[in-house]
């Protein structure tokens, strides 16, 4: 049976490399229409916890994975290894692994090579490549062709496309299934392959002619979001030296039917892709001796809003007959992003690093993340979450309101806390003297 007719057929078996954010929503979809599936991922806990049924990621419920350890069911087989010298036996291999950026902010793309050299050492005819991670354009065809065509053709012997991954987590309104797809592929009998594949588990697939269009339309995707962030965020200061609220307007402006969306401001940055994609086509644009302005100077704003938060406390609470130096401050929510169990960028990381520079004592509450260890960025920041009570609400000079879980009882602790500073208007609609916007 060839490629396609084991693709058609939900035959061919399907390898997922790199079981995070996005591999793992993918495992689950692939397995729901019957694929057998097996997982590869370098950290050997992952793969221990996914081949008992456990989770590691909140909204991935354990009891889903554990079901797809026991065979039958009309669904597809599931396991996870860490043995890369296996990466022979799937026919479709998928890549999901991470692409940050270095220290000098440029793109890091040691695990994505590192995998292409892997699948090189295996490489068969008859095997699909896909590409799923974040990257610049060209990556696909300059850096992952020559590494694995070393001894096959690609489009006659293997096939290689690169199709952006698309997951928002956390958000219950879209799942891999609804959300289309683009797949470009090098050749055409490639891209013929690739939509074949995820045509049996995306309801619309959009084929694009290359896999530097594909790779385009991704970073178009987190940069358009990225510099309307930014505008939001430069009229949000505006705003407030006005006195109007931003808000308010965002919700005015919102009511125009067509040509305008909405988006709202915040303390910065967070998560894995806005503030990180962009850069990699800066860093592209270079190659071609172009600036991208619009993505340099919305990452300058972006940049600077945990800056302008902590100048934001820092007078709120010298208004207040406090200084910052030697206050005591509780910050809830260090997820970058509202119920999520994600701290990767996460602007509260950065604001609580500048507070405590300034001589602040800081606490953290955070319902989806008891405690924060060092990393990359922070290496000394070790914290644990502090319950949030009556106590330690009254007990606080200010709370500093980050991330808008919708746990959180936000009248409840109006109620309680002495002052209030409000990133993301999770206090709408409360009057109280003592809550401010930043
Ligand atoms: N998280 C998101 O919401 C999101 C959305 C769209 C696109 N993306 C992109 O998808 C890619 C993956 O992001 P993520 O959030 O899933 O990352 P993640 O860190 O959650 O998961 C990546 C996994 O890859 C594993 N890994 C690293 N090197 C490996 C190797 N050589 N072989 C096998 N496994 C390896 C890691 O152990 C980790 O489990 C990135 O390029 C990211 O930009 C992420």
């Amino acid at each position: 049976m060839d490629l396609l007719a084991k693709i058609n057929n939900r035959r061919a078996l399907v390898g997922i490399i790199g079981l995070g954010y996005v591999g793992l929503p993918l495992v689950l979809r692939f397995c729901e229409v019957g694929f057998p599936v097996l997982g590869f991922d370098t950290d050997a806990r992952k793969v221990d916890l996914l081949n008992r049924g456990e989770s590691y990621i909140k909204h991935i419920p354990a009891a889903r994975l554990a079901e797809l350890r026991q065979p039958g069911g009309g669904q597809g087989r599931f396991s996870a290894t860490s043995d890369l010298g296996r990466l022979g036996e799937p026919e479709v291999l998928i890549i999901c692994v991470p692409t940050p950026l270095t220290r000098m902010r440029e793109p890091d793309l040691r695990y994505v090579e590192n995998t292409a050299r892997q699948i090189a050492a295996t490489l068969r005819p008859g095997q699909l490549v896909s590409l799923e991670s974040t990257t610049y354009p060209g990556t696909t065809a300059e850096l992952l062709l020559p590494i694995l065509s070393a001894t096959l053709r690609v489009g006659q012997d293997f096939y290689l496309v690169f199709s952006p991954e698309r997951e928002d987590p956390g958000n219950t309104r879209f799942q891999v299934r609804t959300i289309p797809k683009v797949v470009g592929g090098i050749t055409p009998a490639c891209l013929e392959h690739g939509v074949a594949l995820y045509s049996q588990v995306i309801d619309r697939v959009i084929p694009v002619s290359s896999t530097q269009a594909a790779e385009l339309s991704k970073l178009l995707e987190n940069t358009y979001r990225a510099v309307n962030i930014a505008l939001v965020n430069e009229l949000k200061m505006l705003c407030l030296r006005m006195g109007v609220d931003i808000f308010e307007v965002i919700e005015a402006s919102k009511t125009k039917p067509f040509g305008f969306q909405a988006f709202y401001p915040g303390p910065g940055l967070g998560g894995h892709c806005i503030p990180i994609d962009p850069f990699y086509l800066t860093w592209k644009a270079r190659q071609y001796d172009f600036s991208t302005r619009f993505i340099e100077l919305a990452g300058e704003i972006n940049s600077n809003m945990p800056y302008f938060v902590v100048q934001r406390v820092m007078e709120i609470l010298s208004k207040h007959g406090k200084a910052l130096s030697g206050a005591s401050i509780l910050v809830l929510g260090i997820a970058y992003k509202k119920d999520v169990d994600d701290d990767r960028e996460s602007p509260s990381l950065k604001i609580i690093d500048l507070l405590r520079q300034r001589g602040a004592k800081v606490d953290y509450n955070d319902p989806h993340i008891p405690r924060y260890i060092g990393g990359r960025h922070y290496p000394g920041l070790e914290m644990t979450s502090i319950p949030l009570t009556a106590e330690t609400l009254k007990e606080a000079d200010l709370v500093l309101l980050v991330t808008d879980h919708s746990a959180y009882d936000y009248h409840w602790i109006a109620a309680e806390a002495k002052l209030i500073v409000d990133t993301r208007n999770a206090f709408k609609g409360q009057s109280g003297e003592h809550i401010f916007v930043a």
